[in-house]
């Protein structure tokens, strides 16, 4: 049969076969398999050129190195017949089956299948006995045994996890101290990439000998622990409520399994309390932490909770200057004075109103209030920025910023919050509560019905982005705002 390639025919049949590769190539599904049949074209253009050097080393009567030009390029005929096939068995799986060959098992049956072409062609062209030689020569045996001692345990290891794999290809998983996404499970080792975009490879024997911890085959997510420090004044439930609320209302943790709250130590300097909660998204757990320790610290500091320091610290601050809080408090004044609707109020009603209000800071992307939900709390923003967002409506409906209001509709009306208003920055808000505007309102008849003025212009914007309808009669509308004021504040 291989006389067959010494002659012209055999290499007719290389130049058809060459060309033919070479189209199928073009509709090969995937890089790797093109690949292949490019590596296949490659073996079979050396066997022609190593058919051509073993003719024309006859014709020059060198008949001993054009038998081994005949030899090798049996080999390379061979090896491409074998590129070719597996490629082709690999693509059929493929296609019938819809399912991706492992890399590992593919390089074992190459491997395997050039093997036994080689033992094939050098025991029928120089009567060698690649099989015999490698058994009976003990020597051989050991250094080959020896040299592949750590490849072998590789192989077997790199087997075994095709056959009961711990993960796959996309999976995050932890071995050892390396945490990352599976790129590639192939025939020596494993190769991840970590959050810092490093690709590390683990030989598969290691990984044979590492607890693997997989993070994304439970389908109920995965749980992750953040931990905190308060002082002993913050009442514990009243921490573990503020908390719960934070972790609730993100939209990367799984309200079930539900988030837990603990208080785990009572340390030198304050309570520690642990924060488990449940997450699909593993592979953002650096930013999810950074998020919800932010949103934890902001929520902390409003409820007046205090973080502890180190006694060691020592804390050197100037407290404010009596001139300073004065300086502030009137600017807060002026600031509260420029809202349109509050200027019928007279600077010593403003001065109460902004003495019984209070400062709180909100992050970055924290929802200050949500639409639907009661509310009986007015904000006018001393700094920052602002989004004012309705679920019915794509478009932000304003953007507020050092001045501005929100939040009276729901405080002054008693009915549920019109929209939803975020952060967008991190912002300092004057927050002042139904009870100081009721104490104000009942001394200043006239205020109520100037806010109800205010309230119906703003309300007539809103429902007019929203519905795309002329503002309603603005009046009716006032008038009916002032009815509930005198309800909600039982005004005369
Ligand atoms: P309230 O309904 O209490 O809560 C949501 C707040 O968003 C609402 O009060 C207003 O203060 C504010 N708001 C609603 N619509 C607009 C708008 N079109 N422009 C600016 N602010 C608005």
């Amino acid at each position: 049969m291989l006389s067959f390639l010494t002659n012209q025919a055999g290499g007719l049949l290389a130049i058809a076969l060459v060309a033919a590769i070479a189209a199928l190539r073009r509709l090969a599904p995937d890089p790797t398999h093109k690949r292949e049949l490019g590596s296949a074209v490659a073996l079979f253009a050396g066997y022609l050129l190593a058919y051509a050097t073993a003719q024309i080393l006859a014709w020059l009567d060198f008949a001993e190195a054009s038998r081994y030009g005949h030899v090798a390029s049996y080999v390379l005929f061979a090896f491409g017949s074998v590129r070719v096939a597996t490629s082709l068995v690999v693509w059929a799986v493929r296609t019938r089956r819809g399912r991706v060959t492992p890399k590992i098992l593919r390089d074992v049956l190459d491997a395997m299948l050039y093997l036994t072409a080689l033992a094939v062609v050098l025991r029928a062209t120089l009567k060698v006995d690649l099989g015999g030689l490698l058994a009976t020569s003990a020597v051989l045996s050991v250094v080959i045994g020896l040299a592949l001692q750590e490849t072998l345990g590789n192989l077997f290891a790199g087997l075994a996890l095709q056959l009961e794999p711990p993960f796959s290809v996309g999976d995050w998983i932890t071995v050892g101290a390396h945490t990352g996404r599976v790129l590639q499970v192939a025939w020596r080792h494993t190769r991840i990439a970590t959050s810092r975009n490093e690709q590390i490879t683990i030989p598969n024997s290691a990984i044979a000998k590492e607890c693997v911890t997989n993070y994304s085959r439970s389908g109920e997510g995965v749980a992750r622990d953040l931990y905190l420090e308060l002082d002993y004044d913050s009442p514990p439930n009243a921490v573990k409520q503020a908390c719960l609320e934070v972790l609730a209302a993100h939209p990367k943790v799984r309200k079930t399994p539900a988030p837990l709250f603990r208080t785990t130590k009572w340390e030198a300097s304050g309570v520690q309390y642990q924060v488990r909660y449940f997450t699909d998204h593993f592979s953002e757990y650096e930013t999810l932490a950074d998020e919800l320790l932010s949103q934890l610290w902001y929520r902390v500091r409003r409820e007046g909770f205090t973080i502890p320091f180190p006694t060691r610290t020592v804390y050197l601050q100037q407290p404010k200057g009596a001139a300073e809080r004065e300086a502030g408090q009137r600017d807060l004044v002026l600031l509260l004075g420029s809202v349109g609707f509050l200027q019928p109020l007279g600077e010593e009603s403003l001065a109460k109103l902004v003495a019984l209000a209070r400062l709180q800071l909100f992050g970055r992307e924290e929802a200050i209030i949500r639409q639907g939900e009661t509310g009986e709390t007015f904000y006018l923003i001393v700094s920052g920025e602002v989004a004012v967002r309705t679920s019915e409506s794509r478009e932000e409906l304003a953007r507020l910023g050092r001045g501005d209001f929100f939040g009276e509709m729901s405080l002054l009306t008693g009915e549920p919050r019109t929209a939803t208003v975020v952060a967008c920055q991190d912002s300092t808000l004057l927050c002042v509560d139904r009870k100081a505007f009721g104490d104000i309102l009942r001394t200043q008849e006239e205020l109520a019905r100037a806010l109800s003025q205010a309230l119906a212009e703003r309300s007539a914007s809103l429902k007019a982005r929203v519905a795309g309808a002329p503002a309603s009669t603005i009046t009716l509308e006032s008038n009916r705002i002032f009815g509930r004021l005198r309800d909600i504040f039982r005004l005369k």
